[in-house]
């Protein structure tokens, strides 16, 4: 329990979770599509060539999942690979002890059949479904196969099994012209939308296919929909500005306007680079403890039968470390 915990890893456990630090759980490396900018949560993706890797089986990431929620954390996503690729993913789902955590499940939703065909399942709090485009070309060529009908229609089943949808749109060079084609499908079907820009999960030249798309851009577009602005904080991730269309808040993240470096961030060579500053912890399937994309050099092995509260709390304080010295910084990145 986070009370019995030395005050300055409590401390920096409430930091990260009131300041919208996400802990991402991939519970699968393997994606039934292959998007280009795809980080994968810094795990190989089978379809470029590496192979299924699940170190960790379905009751230790229920158990890394249930101490998440067992110190308070405010959000547990679900993410892979594509999570509904997991045959095990309703059981895994309905095991963890979630007590007042929201599970968000991060989705490609081309396998939605999977939770259609049985009652919704209550756990699941939020499906966050990856819409990046309606073009079924730009699908083809930017994420690798799939349909935008069939990613659209599956939203609107979910939505009408009874499950809260809220859609996720990467901005890249390759879809920057489609983000009214997705805000017109969130306007028709009331959901919300969160626009981030690319994030760098490698150091290759030409990752973003092109220059990196600044989201200030969206915001113009925006306003030209007569979106009212509800304000913009600072958060793990980078500047959080809401707008508002009716019933759908739309949220763009934007890390030029500000991202966060901390401790973590000292002596880092790819500062230059960095397109999501101190943002969320993510392990799974692979079995390592992962503070940032970029530095695999900082990547622990966790250890699935010791103790897992403990190891979390530790990995959060080296991510936000000593908060006098931590700075949100602007800029584009590299
Ligand atoms: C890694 S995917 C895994 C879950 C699922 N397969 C999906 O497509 O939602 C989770 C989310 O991260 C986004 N994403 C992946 N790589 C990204 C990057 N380099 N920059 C910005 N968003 C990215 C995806 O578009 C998706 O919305």
């Amino acid at each position: 329990m986070l009370d019995d915990a030395p005050v300055a890893l409590r401390d920096s456990f409430r930091r990260f979770n009131d300041g919208g630090g996400k802990f991402r759980l991939a519970v699968i490396n393997a994606c039934n599509l292959d998007c280009a900018f795809c980080h994968n949560e810094a795990m190989a993706n089978p379809r470029r060539g590496g192979v299924r890797r699940d170190v960790l089986g379905v009751d230790d990431l229920v158990a890394i999942a249930s101490a998440w929620a067992r110190l308070g954390g405010a959000q547990i996503n679900l993410t892979g690979g594509e999570p509904l690729a997991l045959p095990e993913l309703v059981p895994l789902i309905e095991a963890i002890d979630k007590r007042a955590t929201r599970i968000a499940l991060n989705s490609n939703v081309l396998l939605a059949e999977r939770l259609l065909r049985r009652p919704r399942v209550a756990a699941i709090d939020v499906i966050l479904a990856s819409l990046h485009t309606l073009d079924d070309a730009t699908w083809r060529d930017q994420l690798g196969g799939g349909r935008a009908r069939d990613a659209t229609d599956a939203i609107v089943a979910l939505a009408r099994h009874g499950y809260r949808v809220d859609l996720n749109y990467s901005l890249g060079p390759a879809n920057r012209d489609h983000f009214d084609d997705v805000l017109d499908f969130a306007l028709a079907h009331d959901l919300h939308l969160k626009a981030i820009a690319l994030v760098r999960s490698s150091t290759a030249p030409g990752f973003y296919g092109g220059d990196w798309v600044d989201p200030a851009w969206l915001a113009a577009r925006l306003d030209a929909r007569g979106a009212a602005c509800e304000g913009s904080r600072d958060s793990f991730g980078g500047r959080r500005t809401t707008y508002r269309i009716g019933r759908c808040k739309i949220e763009v993240k934007n890390i030029a306007a500000g991202r966060l470096h901390t401790d973590f961030c000292r002596g880092c060579l790819h500062q230059a680079q960095c397109g999501e500053g101190i943002y969320g912890l993510r392990t799974g399937v692979d079995g390592l403890l992962k503070p940032c994309l970029l530095r695999r050099d900082r990547h622990r092995p966790i250890e699935p039968r010791g103790d897992l509260e403990r190891q979390l709390l530790d990995a959060v304080h080296t991510m936000v470390g000593d908060w006098s010295s931590a700075r949100f910084v602007g800029g584009a990145p590299g």
